[in-house]
């Protein structure tokens, strides 16, 4: 097992590089099985769930080629199976986009049941009428989603809550169904924009992605492609939290600041001057951090992806504050830990008040999840002390080279793998 520990209170400094969407990456990557040709994706970020993935598809008979760390060919031509076992999907809930991809291209998937994870019990219904309303039979038998069509023809989906993977998995299937089929009440989260896009630029005809309406018209074949992923997003957010906790000026590169515009309203709101570039932001944390409120919405509203990032941070801010968490229901697992850090947060249902305290101080915790085990990392920067972090195979599911990157920005952190490695370094900083 493997531990980041951290010396904290250094404000972090620099510039540091942004990598590929993983969220983005993880459906271009089930779409790129539609070709029979070979697909080119750039900008893959290389993290755990990526590399679960691949090996997912490379399992029902797609070939696989690295060309370096961050670019991949695939080619979907020798497919031989449309069935993904419970192994993979229980290593990566994503997996379900090959529900979507397998349907479309080959009208039959069997993709084993996801269950809930981390954050909560993500149903996926929505995904499953989506399926249904073109014409698919889906059946759920033995842990198995049976999805299959003897034609799958163009259909209308209304969408009951706005989902990023239903639409993105309606969009996968509707892309090589017959005629023409309507998504309302569809997500517009970036990554919907991206898939779309790098489906169009497989010959798919997809329009009004970004919208809450997504039109298809579906086409018989897909073919090869270059494509380039996004910036990720909620890796670009969790550096800017990190410049704010620990009183920084860091300069975040290659993003789209449109994309962070959620994040940057809250940390300006919080005291924080935030400068833009072309694809650049700089968070410059000079003043005393203050209090604010916060809600989890869709795209283009406040992220919940950036919920523990954004309470870690008010948490040693001025006054008192409220983060509602409106998408999931158990994100609110990393405030226990927080409070061994001298956090005092109080959850009540869905909604956490964060009274803030003047610092946190070092100990020992465990990530609960991704995300919030970012949250944590970031918490250690700003601490006084030492920090441990446990379980951070959750955080290296969607950040590569997470301690390299902070260390880079002057942070005193390092990836150890034992009660030794912890007892030097601690002897090293003090
Ligand atoms: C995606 O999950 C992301 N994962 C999540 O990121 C992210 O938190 C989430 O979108 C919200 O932005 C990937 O892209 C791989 P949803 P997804 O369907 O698609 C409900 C991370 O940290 N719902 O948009 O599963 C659901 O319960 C991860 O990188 C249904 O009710 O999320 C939730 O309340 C964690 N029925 C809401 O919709 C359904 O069939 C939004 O979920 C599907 C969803």
């Amino acid at each position: 097992m493997e531990q980041y520990v951290i010396s904290g209170g250094i404000p972090l400094v620099g510039d540091v590089e942004i990598g590929g969407a993983k969220n983005a990456a993880l459906a271009i990557i089930a779409a790129s099985i539609m070709a029979d040709e070979t697909v080119v994706i750039e900008n893959l970020p290389d993290v755990r769930d990526i590399r679960v993935l691949l090996k997912a598809i490379e399992e029902i008979g797609a070939h696989v080629e690295r060309v370096d760390r961050h670019t991949v060919k695939i080619n979907g031509s020798l497919i031989d199976s449309v069935r993904v076992d419970y192994e993979f999907i229980s290593k990566i809930r994503a997996s379900y986009y090959l529900l979507g991809a397998l349907l479309g291209k080959y009208k039959k998937a069997e993709v084993a049941f996801p269950g809930g994870c981390e954050i909560g019990s993500r149903p996926i219904d929505l995904h499953l009428k989506g399926f249904k309303a073109l014409g698919a039979d889906v059946k759920l038998e033995y842990g198995l989603i049976h999805a299959q069509a003897e034609k799958l023809v163009g259909g209308h989906v209304y969408m009951d809550k706005v989902s990023v993977g239903a639409t993105i998995n309606v969009l996968l299937a509707a892309s090589m169904a017959e005629g023409k089929t309507i998504i309302e009440n569809a997500a517009k989260e970036p990554h919907v924009v991206d898939v779309a896009n790098f489906l169009n630029s497989m010959g798919a005809n997809i329009k009004g992605a970004g919208t809450d309406v997504i039109r298809i018209e579906g086409v018989e074949k897909l073919h090869k492609t270059e494509y380039s992923i996004i910036p990720d997003q909620i890796e670009a957010g969790t550096f800017m939290f990190a410049a704010a906790a620990t009183k920084g000026d860091v300069t975040i590169k290659n993003v789209i600041p449109k994309h962070l515009e959620a994040t940057s309203a809250k940390l300006i709101e919080m005291g924080c001057e935030i400068e833009e570039f072309d694809d650049a932001v700089r968070v410059v944390a000079s003043k005393p951090l203050r209090s604010t409120q916060v809600m989890t919405l869709a795209y283009p509203g406040y992220p919940t992806d950036m919920q523990p990032q954004i309470t870690t941070v008010l948490a040693i801010s001025e006054g008192t504050s409220i983060v509602t968490e409106s998408i999931f229901e158990n994100r609110f697992r990393y405030v226990d830990e927080l409070s061994r850090m001298g956090a005092s947060i109080k959850v009540e249902g869905n909604t956490a008040i964060i009274n803030g305290v003047e610092k946190y101080t070092g100990a020992r915790v465990a990530a609960p999840d991704l995300r919030a085990g970012a949250a944590l990392v970031i918490a250690g920067l700003a601490a006084e002390g030492i920090t441990v972090v446990d379980d951070i195979y959750y955080v290296e599911r969607g950040y590569e080279d997470f301690e390299k990157k902070l260390a880079l920005l002057g942070a005193k952190i390092e990836k150890v793998s034992s009660e030794k490695e912890i007892q030097k370094f601690t002897l090293k900083v003090s």
